[in-house]
């Protein structure tokens, strides 16, 4: 059943870069499943960060799920170079594409899994069309670009939504959020409808990353163990 466990997704963007190996380990050990990578063009959004041969090197250090979130104009020349490099989720931003299906199909073509991510401005309403078919929903939480900036709340309505429209249409994607996630907001993002929370500062922006994720996968379950 989709919502009967919640994923904790590290964000390496608040990780140590120059020892990024270190970093994955300590998360691993905090029991997650997925890492959250994040591609920044300086176009889409106004920072840069990593591409393709981070996540060729990602894939050759760990076994985790590698989430790559694109933040990039054109994501459709980009598809086929992360597929390779060992994505295993790849999502595209609504707004980034005229051509949203077209990116979709090529991204399951390639046999990963396909996300469509909408920013805190874009309704869930412009996603009608590909609801159906897309294998998850990431919800920014913050407008994209930085870590570090502070959750919006009025998000939590949108993660509502999409769980009340795949009950209702009987669509399978999971719904991720992304942005300013941390200990003291686990319980109300996963009560809305979120499954896969992706966290950056709240957890490698800490002495102890493990400890950190630990802490957050435990609230997830209680949050879930105590819903109404
Ligand atoms: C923001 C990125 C996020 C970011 C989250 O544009 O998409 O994944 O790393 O970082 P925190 O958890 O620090 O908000
Ligand atoms: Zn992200």
């Amino acid at each position: 059943m989709a919502e009967s466990n919640v994923e904790i997704a590290p964000s390496i963007l608040a990780a140590n870069f120059a020892s990024l190996a270190q970093e994955i380990r300590a998360v691993e050990q905090g029991g997650v499943s997925l890492l959250h990578v994040d591609v920044m063009d300086g176009h889409f959004v106004p920072n840069i960060s990593i591409g393709v041969p981070v996540v060729a090197s990602l894939r050759k250090a760990t076994r985790l799920t590698l989430d790559v979130h694109l933040m990039i104009e054109n994501p459709e020349r980009y598809i086929e170079p992360f597929a390779e490099a060992g994505a295993d989720m790849i999502s595209v931003h609504q707004e980034a594409t005229p051509h949203l299906d077209r990116v979709l199909s090529a991204i399951r073509e390639h046999g990963r899994e396909a996300g469509v991510v909408i920013n805190p401005a874009t309704p869930v309403a412009a996603l009608s069309e590909v609801l159906p078919t897309v294998d998850y929903v990431l919800v920014m939480s913050v407008n994209p670009g930085f870590g570090g900036q502070a959750f919006l709340p009025r998000v939590l309505g949108k993660i509502r939504q999409l769980k009340e429209l795949r009950a209702r249409y009987d669509y399978a994607y999971r719904i991720e959020v992304d942005g300013g996630i941390g200990p003291d907001n686990v319980v109300e993002t996963v009560r809305a409808g979120a499954q896969i929370l992706v966290a950056g500062t709240s957890i490698f922006h800490t002495p102890d990353p493990t400890a950190a994720v630990r802490k957050m996968r435990q609230l997830a379950s209680e949050a879930l163990a105590t819903k109404v």
